[in-house]
């Protein structure tokens, strides 16, 4: 089934892709949405998007609630969080890091998050269990830092560069520490700092809560740790939330409460070149795509690379299905 997955992040990268430095975000997005739409029509599973393009009224296609796959009577009942196209911005730019990624689980095994902000902590397998998101940024550094056996001044930390994080990059400027600051893709980003040799230690700040999930799943297969913490924009957002069965706005998700190990598996194609893995590559008629995919009960982690074939529809390629 994970191989199964990864067709279909491959099919949403290879023709989002394509738009690749167009500086036309909506159209690389809609592209990416459509062909994930269309290759989960194939994949034998009985599927209910819980973290999708949004709510039903706002998005036609991979909504929340939305049912995927084939629904055959012998096919497995999942939830499923995707984003066609992580960092739209990215590939409308031509950046690192974009991605096109889905998190999968039996029932009940990822959060079902309104389409808010999160704040967000996150730290690789070596400090897996030191973090806490009601601590101070200083407390929380610390416990990084004495799990790597660093200094403060050592670590580095990723943060979306975004006014609203202006307060926290000075705080963790005041430390010492380093910063790689990212115009988006915190995805990417939170799982970098379970990568070794990326160079990041810890992700801080806030960012997309559907992103919060999907990037737990992916750390949950890699022995990573997260937090997260709902950080709702207006009253609705806080309503929705509720509506979802988050009572306490104000409470914190562990990694557990996020997406839960045994049950979840993650995919991700690579849309444009980043540190994991590298982007679509075309040639003459194909394309080359670069896939991770992850299973949290083994901790099995599969880098695959495809060729793909296209034939000629209407005198232009088409991904061959
Ligand atoms: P999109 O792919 O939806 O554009 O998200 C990119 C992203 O950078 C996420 O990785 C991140 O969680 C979120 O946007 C941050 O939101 P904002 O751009 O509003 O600060």
């Amino acid at each position: 089934m994970i191989l199964d997955l990864v067709r279909v992040t491959e099919a949403a990268a290879l023709d989002c892709a394509r738009l690749m430095g167009r500086g036309d975000e909506k159209a690389a997005d809609q592209a990416a949405v459509n062909a994930m739409r269309k290759a989960f029509d194939y994949i034998n599973i009985r599927g209910t998007v819980v973290i999708g393009e949004g709510e039903r009224d706002e998005a036609p296609m991979l909504y929340i609630g939305e049912k995927v796959g084939t629904w055959a009577d012998d096919a497995p009942e999942v939830e499923i969080a995707l984003d066609p196209l992580e960092g739209t911005t990215i590939c409308a730019t031509g950046g690192p890091n974009a991605l096109s990624v889905i998190a999968m689980g039996s029932k009940g095994s990822l959060l079902n998050a309104p389409d808010t902000y999160m704040e967000k902590i996150a730290v690789g397998p070596e400090a897996k269990g030191v973090i806490d998101l009601n601590k101070s940024v200083k407390e929380n550094m610390q416990a990084v830092a004495d799990a790597l056996g660093y200094k403060i001044e050592d670590l580095t930390v990723v943060i979306l560069d975004r006014e609203r994080h202006q307060d926290l990059i000075a705080e963790v400027r005041s430390y010492g520490a380093r910063i790689r600051l990212i115009g988006d893709g915190d995805v990417a980003a939170a799982i970098s700092t379970a990568e070794e040799d990326s160079g990041v230690d810890m992700l801080l700040g806030i960012g997309g809560a559907p992103e919060g999930v999907i990037a737990a799943a992916a750390l949950q297969c890699m022995g990573g740790d997260m937090q997260g913490r709902l950080k709702p924009r207006n009253e609705e957002e806080i309503t929705r939330a509720a509506k979802m069965g988050v009572k306490d706005i104000n409470k914190v998700f562990t990694i557990d409460e996020l997406a839960v190990r045994d049950k979840v598996m993650f995919a991700a194609t690579g849309v444009t070149d980043g540190s994991m893995l590298q982007g679509v590559r075309f040639f003459g008629g194909g394309a080359i795509t670069h896939s991770m995919a992850m299973r949290g009960k083994t901790g099995t982690i599969r880098y695959i690379e495809a060729e793909h074939h296209f034939v000629i529809e209407d005198k232009k390629y088409v991904f061959k299905r």
